[in-house]
């Protein structure tokens, strides 16, 4: 059995969790959940690692100056250790890749890209360790603070609670784990059911490595002890990706804590009257609305085109679309219950008036990549979050109508503009409400260092490992009095 990690030490329980690859059902592997023993033991070293409440005076190590602190990574060490994970992983990448594929099914050059990324937001979040400074500032702008000056640091808030979806098994537990030891904060990494292995490899990686007790958990946890783990006062920092219902519950069981929330979204591109490479469009959008079967939170799902463009532009992508290989670039989702429900809000979009341009069928938890045009926007195709291969592909009579089409979403993550004009570009970023604009591309780009995540229901707070830096920590200033400056 696969064990997890309970303050860096490998455990397991008689609580078997089976993980098997959704689409054929073969068994992949065997862990367990965590006891509630387990979990406690888990929260209990992350608070005497962060000295977090109370001061942590029993654990405490000391300052050069003989006051106690909690203990404490140099910057050196932080950084050693995030680069030697990320080695790590570029050495097995083929081995980590195959375990995503049989975990979450996606496609293996999709896991590779993933495997590739995550070692990146490890080196990444060297780097940044190595920068993560502080700022100074002066204070005699004003006559009554002459001869003061602030000094601003980033303190930890506490431990991390990182709870990790399904669609990146590596990379989203990466996007917590890597800010978390940048920052020196511990974290307890609750994996996803249905795809826990990848991230108990990357456990395993994190064990061999001479980090304190304390610093880090991977813990399988049932949902239903999930309530009392995001309540718990030694964990005040909660970072969640995953969906919005699951979202809203944990802001509203924890308002005094501090909440970053990666939900989803219906992401939509626009191709602007301007652009004139049509294939270029209908290829990206093609790929990036069905890469690992659309589960991704910006995987494209609304397709606005320019009235001007629509009658070359959807032989185009219907074309694109059915030229992609189910196995080799699509795949399963993640089980049949998501099936299930993809199958039946295309079954909706059709009741609504809507037309299917390609695919629409179905074998076992495979869906084949859908195109479907005509359908009200209020069929939940358009409306809700398909995570699903489906594109949803509707015509605009100017640039501007494209622009509040993408707004008129319940959703903000990111949308993809095609155009090479400037004006357009800007007025796209000005508008649209969402967390980025991609310019002449799908809206599925992402940079791991970029700031990253959404407005309205696709969450607060920002990932990309700079911004996660911040989230986990908060400013303390330092007032000096009577300096010359
Ligand atoms: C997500 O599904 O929110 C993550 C997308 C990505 O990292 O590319």
């Amino acid at each position: 059995m696969i064990p997890f990690y309970v303050a860096g030490r490998p455990a397991t329980s008689s609580d078997v969790l089976t993980v098997r690859n959704p689409g054929s059902g073969a068994v992949v592997g065997s862990t367990s959940y965590a006891t509630p023993a387990q979990i406690e033991e888990a929260v209990a070293a992350a608070a005497a690692f962060a000295g977090f409440p109370s001061g942590g005076s029993s654990s405490a190590g000391s300052s050069s100056a003989g006051f106690p602190s909690p203990p404490s990574l140099s910057a050196a060490d932080r950084a050693a250790a995030l680069d030697a994970i990320s080695r790590q992983l570029a050495a097995r990448a083929d081995e980590i890749a195959a375990l995503i594929t049989a975990e979450n099914g996606k496609p293996g050059k999709w896991a590779r890209g993933e495997v590739n990324r995550a070692v990146s937001t490890f080196r990444w979040a060297a780097e940044e360790a190595r920068r993560f400074s502080g700022d100074l500032q002066r204070l005699d702008t004003d006559p009554a603070a002459k001869g003061r000056i602030a000094l601003v640091r980033r303190v930890p808030r506490g431990p991390v609670l990182g709870i990790a979806p399904f669609n990146f098994p590596l990379n989203l537990v990466a996007h917590k784990v890597a800010p978390a030891l940048a920052v020196g904060t511990p974290i307890i990494v609750k994996p996803a059911p249905a795809t826990p292995l990848t991230a108990l490899l990357l456990g395993e990686i994190m064990a061999g490595l001479d980090l304190p007790p304390g610093m880090f958990s991977v813990l399988p946890v049932p949902n239903e002890r999930m309530p009392d783990l995001v309540a718990d006062p030694r964990l005040p920092v909660v970072s969640f990706t995953g969906s919005g219902p699951v979202g809203a519950a944990i802001q509203a069981a924890v308002p005094h804590k501090h909440v970053t929330l990666e939900l989803g979204g219906n992401a939509a591109a626009l191709v602007a009257s301007d652009w004139d490479d049509l294939n270029f469009a209908a290829q990206r959008i093609a790929t990036f609305g069905n890469y690992q079967a659309g589960q991704s939170c910006i995987a494209v799902q609304r397709v606005f085109v320019h009235a001007r463009h629509m009658s070359a532009f959807t032989p185009s992508l219907v074309a694109a679309v059915q030229a992609l290989d189910v196995t080799a670039d699509v795949g399963p989702v993640i089980d049949s219950r998501a099936a299930d429900r993809i199958e039946e809000w295309i079954a909706e979009a059709v009741t609504k008036g809507g037309r299917i341009l390609t695919g629409g069928t179905r074998s076992g938890t495979t869906i084949t990549p859908t195109v479907l045009t005509d359908v009200p926007p209020d069929a939940r195709v358009c409306a809700e979050e398909v995570f699903g291969p489906v594109l949803v592909l509707t015509s605009v009579d100017s640039d501007e109508e494209g622009l509040s089409a993408i707004n008129a979403s319940a959703y903000g993550l990111q949308a993809g503009v095609f155009t090479r004009r400037l004006d357009l570009a800007f007025a796209a970023h000005r508008r649209l409400e969402v967390g980025g604009v991609i310019i002449g591309d799908v809206p599925s780009f992402r940079a791991d260092q970029m700031p990253y995540g959404g407005v309205k229901g696709s969450g607060s707070g920002r990932e990309g490992v700079a911004s996660a830096m911040e989230d986990y920590t908060e400013p303390r200033v330092m007032v000096l009095t009577g300096v010359d400056l």
